[in-house]
C-alpha cells in the first residue's frame, strides 16, 4: 500500500488504460483525508477533466446541495473520489477493463482514509463496490456492512438532474445516511 504522496504521484502519471490518451488531468479525489464518510462517483466529466477536481460541474453543484442537507461539506468532513480517475470520452460509461485498471487506486484511498461509511453515487460505483448485480432502482438506500464499513448507494446527482421524480426517494436516502453517521459516531 502506498502513502498519500506516492499514490498521488503514481496516479498523476498513470498509463494503465487508454483513458490516459485523452485526459487533461487525472481527477484523484478531494476533501478530508481522514473523513469518516467517503463518496464514490463514476468518473470525471468535462469540468472535472479540465480542473482536476471531482464533482465541480452541474452534478457537483447538486452534490454540494445534497451534502449540505445532511450537514456535510466537501472540504471539511467528507472525502470524494471516483471509480475511474480519468474522463471517459463523451462521458460514456467507463469500460470494465478501465475500472479494473483503476480500482487499485481507489482501494488504496479507502485504506488510507479508513471511512466508517462509503456512499456509492450511482449504479456504476454500486456495481463495482457493493455487488456486480446491484440494481440501483430497487436497492438504493439499503445498507450492507463489509469489513466493518457500512456501504450504501444513492442515485447519481446527474440522474437526479435528468429525472427530478427520483429526488424525494433520494432525500429519504440522505436522511438515512445522516442516521447511520450518528449510529457509528462519525465525526462531522
Ligand atoms: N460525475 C461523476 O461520477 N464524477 C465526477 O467527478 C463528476 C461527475
Amino acid at each position: 500500500m502506498m502513502q498519500w504522496n506516492e499514490l498521488k504521484g503514481v496516479c498523476s502519471s498513470c498509463t494503465r488504460c487508454g483513458l490516459c490518451e485523452t485526459r487533461h488531468n487525472v481527477v484523484f479525489g478531494t476533501g478530508n483525508e481522514n473523513a469518516d464518510i467517503l463518496f464514490v462517483g463514476e468518473g470525471p466529466g468535462e469540468q472535472e477533466d479540465l480542473t482536476g477536481l471531482p464533482f465541480v460541474g452541474p452534478a457537483g453543484k447538486l452534490l454540494d446541495d445534497m451534502l449540505t442537507i445532511i450537514d456535510l461539506d466537501r472540504n471539511t468532513n467528507c472525502y470524494i473520489c471516483n471509480i475511474v480517475k480519468c474522463r471517459p470520452p463523451h462521458n460514456r460509461d467507463p469500460l470494465e477493463t478501465e475500472q479494473e485498471s483503476c480500482i487499485g487506486y481507489l482501494r488504496n484511498q479507502v485504506a488510507l482514509v479508513k471511512p466508517k461509511v462509503i456512499v456509492c453515487l450511482g449504479r456504476i460505483a454500486a456495481k463495482k463496490l457493493i455487488d456486480p448485480d446491484y440494481r440501483i432502482t430497487r436497492q438504493h438506500g439499503t445498507w450492507t456492512e463489509r469489513a466493518g464499513v457500512w456501504m450504501t448507494a444513492i442515485y447519481h446527482p446527474s440522474a437526479l438532474l435528468r429525472d427530478v421524480s427520483k429526488r424525494p426517494e433520494t432525500f429519504d436516502d440522505l436522511l438515512s445516511i445522516r442516521e447511520k453517521l450518528k449510529e457509528v459516531d462519525a465525526k462531522i
